[in-house]
């Protein structure tokens, strides 16, 4: 087995002192957006503000013991009242696309129903402040965010929330569609079915495997729903899923292993993408899940081609590979970052472009999340030097230049994130920012990486 390799991307020293770094000569295609990307609960704060409803993440951030230092979202990043000095911070560091997330409860408050004039204001004056400094916004719709109300009805193992869903979207797309281009269905459906449905430490905190496949397939049927929902309005505006995908190797070269390394892939990638590219859920994993599991018995007639309505694009976040092992268990083979679960490998980026263009055909691609948390300090002089996280992005940067230049589609880039913010259950405590908060006064400093960033959007490259 491979050993773990304890090793904080962040330590890791400066290679250079100075910024702008020397000129590698890698240029990205003409157009190129250069994005930075974050969502709604994580950021806004103003929990109980102009109407908002209560969405699972507060309920689970205010439970005792979930979250690290009982920290939550009330406050955040008071992006709900800073807005503008937010998006002027944007034009500073020369964004071309802010992908950002529209929170459920503040158009619906109890997820269904007439929408809320007062949330969707909120959201109309972003977007109106973006394409004021030129600035292309990119809307995700669910970024986790459900309503209370519809999880005390079930949730997403209830179908109806798909349903419900679809309204949502419809009525955000009457409001803000002639102003967003490009629209983000459900942020990283794994996500909710693995951290919140299986091991739990996520909302709605829930340890229950057979749930958690039927809560996938809904979430794929919302996905489906609001494209048609967005083809039915007759707007123009492109629309895709969000997938976290996870590059998937064997630890070493044993068949079980090889054998383990394709399931897994079939639950961490397939399972989404398929059903979406292809009508179909893998076949390996049907047969692992087995026909009396809920979501097999879950599936109905016309599911399949509701999920795979045709899509504009595809959103890939990409974090970290997973290396298994032939018990199907897994391994770390790179440093890890101060998210325990990220290795940094940055050929990972490489690798899983690649593949969705091979496999999947020549679909547009974002790239929507990419980042690494780090101990971001201010120094006495007030500047905060993550010299670990120029590093990250260069070498993912590079390896998704190699991508474009082996034909994969790329069209953006968004850094995760634009602020430091709320990491789910790790609190405040996790800084992912290219701009460090100062929570006491909110105040908002540049990094190091959004200084260097600034130059690389400036001369499209590396
Ligand atoms: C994925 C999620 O979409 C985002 O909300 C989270 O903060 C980052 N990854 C970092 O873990």
């Amino acid at each position: 087995a491979t050993s773990t390799v304890a090793l904080s991307g962040c330590d890791s020293p400066p290679e250079r002192t100075t910024d702008p770094e020397p000129d590698r000569g890698l240029r990205f295609p003409d157009g190129f957006a250069w994005g930075a990307a974050t969502s709604a609960y994580q950021i806004e704060g103003a929990a109980k503000e102009d109407g908002r409803g209560e969405s699972v993440w507060d309920t689970f951030s205010h439970t005792p013991g979930r979250i690290r230092n009982g920290d939550t979202g009330d406050v955040a990043a008071d992006h709900y009242h800073r807005y503008a000095q937010d998006l002027d911070l944007m034009r500073d560091l020369g964004l071309r696309s802010y992908r950002f997330s529209i929170s459920w409860p503040r158009i619906q408050a109890d997820g269904s129903g007439r929408p809320n004039q007062r949330g969707l204001d909120f959201y109309r004056r972003l977007v109106d402040g973006l394409h004021e400094r030129d600035i292309a916004p990119m809307a995700t719709l669910f970024h986790w965010d459900l309503p209370q109300a519809l999880q005390d009805a079930g949730g997403w193992e209830n179908r109806d929330t798909a349903e419900r869903f679809a309204e949502y979207a419809d009525a955000v797309f009457r409001a803000l569609g002639d102003r967003v281009p490009v629209w983000l269905t459900i942020n990283e459906p794994k996500t909710v079915v693995q951290n919140g449905y299986i091991w739990g430490h996520h909302a709605p905190g829930i340890r229950d495997e057979d749930a958690a496949y039927l809560v996938a397939h809904h979430l794929q049927l919302a996905h489906g729903l609001a494209v048609q929902a967005l083809r039915a309005s007759g707007l123009s505006g492109r629309i895709g899923p969000a997938l976290n995908l996870h590059p998937c190797y064997p630890a070493d070269d044993s068949t079980e292993s090889a054998a383990a390394t394709r399931l897994h892939d079939g639950y961490e990638n397939r399972l989404y993408l398929d059903s979406i590219f292809k009508g179909a859920y893998p076949q390996d994993v049907l047969d692992d899940l087995g026909p009396d599991s809920r979501m097999v018995s879950g599936v109905r007639d016309g599911d399949l081609k509701i999920i795979s309505s045709p899509v504009d694009l595809l959103a890939v976040q990409y974090y970290t590979p997973i290396y298994v092992t032939g018990d199907g268990g897994t391994v770390r083979k790179w440093p890890t970052s101060e998210a325990e679960w990220q290795q940094i490998y940055p050929e990972g980026m490489y690798d899983i472009l690649t593949r969705v263009t091979r496999d999947y055909g020549r679909v547009p691609i974002t790239i929507t999340e990419n980042g690494l948390p780090c101990p971001d300090v201010p120094g006495p002089d007030g500047t905060v030097d993550d010299a670990g996280r120029v590093t990250f992005l260069r070498d993912h940067f590079a390896a998704a230049h190699r991508a474009v230049g082996d034909g994969v589609p790329l069209e953006s880039y968004h850094v995760w994130s634009l602020l430091d913010n709320f990491e789910w259950a790790e609190g405040y405590e996790q800084r992912w920012g290219l701009v460090y908060v100062d929570y006491a006064s909110q105040r908002r400093v540049l990094k190091r990486s959004a200084h260097w960033y600034r130059d690389v959007i400036r001369r499209n490259g590396l």
